[in-house]
């Protein structure tokens, strides 16, 4: 079994059997947009289920929120987005390609490493064609739009470049409106953009993404020992998907690159084929910071009355905030797998079954007509209870690899003897084995072997 796969293959399954597309790909694309085709589509659906699943539904302590992408510009001042969400850029004098400076800070690192010895960032060269740098300079990061029909500074506005801000200003209304006590969490999915000046690596840093954050309040004083509860928490969550364990590791920012918001942050991340260990999910402790940014500049107290001290307070925050593009990266790669099968290769995706994009595919032996109504009827009875697809095309074993390269966690199969027994046959994705078993059983079987995904 291949360990893990080169990115380029990941990319060409994702385009071969439509996962991701390129943004716009007729028009010879869009840097850093991406599109997510009929199974990217499901396999995005059901990482954000899962999620919501175990963040929002089996709690008794986190309730949801939706809130819109674009909000008045000042939550933006407030939030400290305006001011400091940027990132510094560098500009190549000769090919006058661009550059994130702290990058080439990492390169130099890199080769200081290597080389033994220092290198001035001052005289590092442009990495594509050796050309002299610019000074760098701080480009922030936000999309600005217009809102309404003029475009002047009065109706400048931002694509949100995170969804949390959505749940720090609708703190009152969640809070009067569903009577919590804290500890209690809101969570929130939703499309986040951000400007960046180097997107790359496919979907790992794109432009255009989408989000799954929790902003959990807590009592001050309490908040380091929920911050530890909830890094652990979160681990548990990306193990229990089946992301294995030896490829995840935890990793504390250091003082440096903290956000301007938090007080300690700890890292999930995920080992990389292309980038070794990176992130895949953020846990911050944002203190008391937003929620008392927006009270200084909306005028507006955002406080909870705490019966205990019978005093008002105001909440700290922690954040566990992920992306569901890298989370979609991290499962292709993790469940990719390349095995030999009597001297032929086949490839598949040991996807976990809640997650799979098609959970079930019916397959008739082939197109002879005696097969076609029975082999429908199957479908008939599956399709609305799982996800399914019908494949009748070319020979049994190569549908079987096209389902194990896209997840399919079973096929069913409908042969001959069918016609007489009523009896089809269940082949599993991993282990390759198939039991037999009646129509009229068939989905009480399927379910007891998908196990409620
Ligand atoms: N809300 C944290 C982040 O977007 O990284």
């Amino acid at each position: 079994m291949a360990d893990a796969p080169s990115m380029d293959v990941v990319v060409s399954l994702c385009k071969r059997r439509g996962f991701v597309f390129q943004s716009s790909e007729i028009y010879g694309g869009i840097g850093g947009f991406w599109d997510y085709g009929p199974l990217g589509v499901e396999l995005k659906n059901n990482i954000k289920q899962a999620w919501w699943r175990a963040t929002v539904q089996e709690r008794d302590d986190v309730v949801g929120l939706d809130a819109s992408i674009i909000m008045n510009p000042r939550v933006w001042q407030a939030s400290g987005h305006v001011d400091t969400f940027a990132d510094p850029m560098v500009d190549c004098k000769s090919c006058k390609r661009r550059f994130r400076a702290d990058e080439l800070v990492e390169h130099k690192h890199e080769a200081e490493s290597v080389h033994g010895q220092a290198v001035d960032i001052a005289g590092v060269p442009c990495p594509d064609c050796g050309g002299e740098l610019t000074e760098p300079r701080m480009f922030n990061l936000m999309f600005k739009t217009y809102v309404g029909p003029v475009e002047d500074s009065a109706s400048v506005a931002y694509l949100r470049p995170e969804t949390a801000q959505g749940i720090f200003v609708n703190f009152d209304n969640v809070l009067t409106t569903s009577r919590r006590k804290l500890p209690f969490g809101i969570a929130q999915i939703g499309k986040a953009f951000r400007n960046e000046i180097t997107p790359g690596n496919f979907i790992f840093r794109d432009r255009e993404f989408e989000q799954m954050e929790i902003e959990y309040f807590v009592l001050p004083g309490t908040d380091e020992e929920w911050h530890e509860r909830w890094i652990q928490e979160r681990f548990n969550w990306w193990t229990g998907l089946g992301v294995r364990k030896e490829k995840l590791r935890i990793r504390e920012h250091t003082e440096d690159e903290l956000s301007h918001y938090a007080k300690r942050t700890v890292d999930i991340e995920f080992d990389f084929p292309f980038a070794g260990f990176a992130e895949i999910e953020g846990i911050a402790n944002r203190t008391d910071f937003d929620l008392g940014r927006h009270a200084e500049h909306a005028g507006r107290e955002l406080k909870y009355f705490d019966e205990e001290s019978d005093q008002h307070i105001v909440p700290y925050v922690i954040e566990p905030s992920m992306g569901v593009d890298r989370c979609f990266l991290t499962v292709l790669i993790d469940s990719y797998a390349e095995e030999e099968v009597r001297g032929e290769k086949r490839t598949l995706l040991r996807l976990h079954k809640e997650l799979a994009p098609i959970k079930v595919a019916v397959l008739p032996l082939s197109r002879n007509e005696k097969l076609v109504p029975t082999a429908r009827r199957v479908w008939d009875l599956l399709r609305p209870r799982f996800m399914t697809q019908y494949d009748d095309a070319q020979s049994i074993g190569r549908r079987y690899r096209r389902q194990d390269e896209i997840g399919t966690p079973l096929c069913v199969t409908v042969d001959f003897d069918t016609l007489d027994d009523e009896a089809v046959t269940i082949r599993e994705r991993d282990s390759m084995e198939q039991v037999r078993v009646p129509i009229e059983g068939l989905v009480e079987a399927l379910r007891e072997k998908l196990g409620g995904a």
